[in-house]
């Protein structure tokens, strides 16, 4: 499939239609958001303190200057501007984060520009339905008696790392079932690395910085590397096996609609959609599972209810899509995780026209950032919002959506957010039927931005239910 041209401008390969006018009305003058430092502008609080600085933005102002050394950008604090900005065509997935992860990424649907967005996407949908979620829901399940029988009791865990490992093992039989488990592995493995990285360049404005060989860039290149190696060999294997099911093969054999087939998927493009699927969905779902499992372990009244829950509506058996209606709870629990800690907690666009913002004019070629982390986290929008209460949504209005977007919305909407509910809700009812989870004293759950969402440090004890583990997998094998 050709690649079309990236617009460094907003003239290039943009339909003026397709954008907002900026209003010629005097336009005001957008605050400095606060925490400005000489030379490094606020790419100093990015990297130490990004959450804390993002609280006191929001007090700032709804939209506001912002300086990651020397380039200018904006960033937006209120939940219906930010609706706008995913919305708008005027926005633009791009910029120099999103110029960063396309270079270690590759140009996938995540991380494309419109044009390719607009060819890829329709592509990629089928594999995404209703249908094929509860296709997919099977292995979900099996994989989630796999996990519950992982633990020894009162032997402490790192739950990051089973998680990531299950919710990849999913990603793999469900989507790319050709793949070798190693080499999806190893990509999953170094694209946290480079996920990593990307942040952190985007943060620091100073590209010298990152070609110093120091140990930290070092590893970096070599997982760039590596992860492009590994992605390629699943290709590969794909290729071999054209009619295998998943994702890949959907791919290669949809053929582009061109006579001479030229744009049909290329290698390159499938190693893109590659580094898409486990970058965009492995960890993202693991991270909320953990941080699930933490809140619970630090929560026991909710960790109560949610058993409650469990043992009445599916005592003992694993949760199918057709029980998840039947647990509002553990649906309540799974959404208060993703407000409290959404993995995606930062995100850019960039203007492709003139636009008017809150009366504000952003010229084209503006980078727009917003952050779900900080809309979660707005007392305006949720009370007492460091507090952990899954019952706030069953007393939620309707209308306030727009402060809630964990998988953002437009146009560029998390493609898997039906995926990764569904096996949020199985994984999570399944572990917490039989297990509960206590901290050890080394249990650190700070998040870690600007490097990710994921927490510093999730070593629990796993602790069996009284009565229900041997029970349990009783039905686990009988059903
Ligand atoms: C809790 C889990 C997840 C969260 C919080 C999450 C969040 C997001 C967000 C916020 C975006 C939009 C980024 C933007 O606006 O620029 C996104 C995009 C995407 N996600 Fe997810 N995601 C999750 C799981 C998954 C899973 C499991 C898959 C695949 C099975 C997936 C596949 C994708 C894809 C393909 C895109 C790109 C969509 C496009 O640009 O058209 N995600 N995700």
């Amino acid at each position: 499939m050709p690649k079309s041209s990236v617009p460094g401008t907003a003239s290039e390969g943009h339909s003026q239609e397709a954008v907002s006018a900026a209003s010629s009305a005097p336009s005001a003058v957008a605050s400095t958001a606060p925490g400005f430092r000489p030379l490094l502008g606020h790419s100093w609080q990015l990297v130490r303190d990004p959450l804390g600085w993002l609280d006191k933005c929001r007090q700032a102002g709804p939209v506001l200057r912002v300086k990651l050394g020397p380039r200018a950008a904006y960033l937006v604090t209120d939940p219906d501007l930010v609706h706008r900005v995913l919305t708008d065509p005027a926005f633009e997935k791009g910029g120099p984060l999103m110029d960063a992860a396309r270079d270690l990424l590759g140009n996938g649907l995540a991380t494309c520009w419109r044009e390719d967005h607009r060819r890829q996407r329709p592509l990629m949908q089928p594999a995404f339905t209703l249908p094929r979620i509860a296709g997919y829901a099977e292995v979900m399940r099996e994989e989630a008696a796999q996990l519950t029988a992982t633990w020894t009791p009162h032997r402490e865990t790192d739950l990051i790392d089973d998680l990531s490992s299950a919710t990849l093992r999913v990603m793999i039989r469900a989507m790319l079932p050709t793949a070798d488990a190693e080499a999806a592995g190893k990509v999953a493995q170094q694209v946290r690395i480079l996920l990593d990285g990307a942040l952190l360049r985007a943060a620091v404005p100073f590209p010298f910085l990152f070609r110093l060989p120091t140990p930290g860039n070092r590893r970096f290149d070599r997982a760039r590397r590596d992860t492009f190696a590994a992605a390629d060999r699943i290709v590969a294997t794909a290729r071999a096996k054209p009619d295998a099911s998943g994702l890949l093969s959907a791919l290669i054999t949809s053929d582009g609609s061109a006579p001479d087939g030229s744009d049909a998927f290329t290698d390159e493009d499938l190693r893109d959609q590659v580094m898409t699927l486990l970058s965009a969905g492995g960890d993202t779902t693991a991270t909320t599972l953990a941080w699930a499992f933490h809140l619970l372990a630090t929560h026991p009244e909710a960790e109560r209810r949610l058993h409650e829950e469990l043992d009445t509506v599916l005592d003992g058996a694993i949760a199918g899509p057709d029980d998840l209606p039947r647990l509002p709870f553990t649906r309540n629990v799974v959404s208060e995780t993703l407000r409290l800690y959404p993995p995606v907690w930062m995100m850019s666009r960039i203007t492709i026209a003139d636009v008017d913002l809150e009366g504000c004019r952003l010229p084209a070629d503006t980078e727009v950032f917003f952050s779900s982390y900080q809309l979660h986290h707005d007392p305006r929008h949720f009370p007492d919002p460091e507090a952990f209460d899954p019952d706030r949504w069953d007393r939620r209005e309707p209308g306030d959506r727009h402060s809630f977007i964990p998988f953002h919305s437009g146009s560029r909407k998390c493609m898997g957010n039906t995926f990764a509910l569904t096996e949020a809700a199985i994984m999570l009812s399944a572990v917490a039927s039989v297990w509960r989870f206590r901290p050890t004293p080394r249990h650190d759950a700070r998040p870690r931005p600007p490097r990710s969402m994921t927490p510093a440090d999730v070593h629990l004890v796993p602790e069996p239910r009284p009565g229900r583990l041997s029970e349990t997998r009783g039905i686990h094998a009988g059903r």
